[in-house]
């Protein structure tokens, strides 16, 4: 199960999960929030500090994801005590993702810097860096 806090972890170790995917503010895509507060869209947690909280609160195993992109990224994490690491935005300029052209070209263009949250696409809060 996904989990954005430590609440959240509780709350998947409770409800019977065999592990917990961590997921940092970092992440791209969607996040995995249980609760919906457009008030809090971006308000979330780093990655190194939460799975530093989540692994203080719950014996699950640990998939940390969020804006990893270098090994050196994995090895923190993995010392940090996550058992796996998930990474989705490093492969969304493969040959094998469906991204669309325009896309995959912003993404690798150092014109585009920044990016912003948006609920434009699920009505869900997503968490772009
Ligand atoms: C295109 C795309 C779609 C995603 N869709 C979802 C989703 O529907 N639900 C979800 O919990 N996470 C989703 N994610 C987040 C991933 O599960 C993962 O947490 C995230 O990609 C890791 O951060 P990173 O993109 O910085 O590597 C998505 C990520 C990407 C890149």
């Amino acid at each position: 199960m996904t989990v954005t806090t430590p609440e959240e972890a509780q709350a998947a170790q409770w409800s019977g999960a065999d592990a917990v995917c961590v997921q940092g503010i970092e992440a791209g895509g969607h996040q995995g929030t249980h609760r919906d507060d457009p008030q809090n869209d971006g308000a979330g947690i780093g990655l190194l500090s939460l799975i530093t909280q989540v692994r203080e609160t719950v014996q699950l195993p640990i998939v940390a994801a969020g804006g990893l992109m270098r090994g050196a990224q994995i090895a923190a994490v993995l010392a940090l005590g996550a058992e796996a690491a998930q990474l989705g935005t490093a492969f969304l300029v493969c040959p094998e993702s469906g991204a669309n052209v325009l896309h995959k070209q912003a993404m690798t263009n150092p014109l585009f810097v920044r990016t912003e949250l948006t609920r434009a696409f699920s009505g869900r809060p997503p968490a772009a860096w």
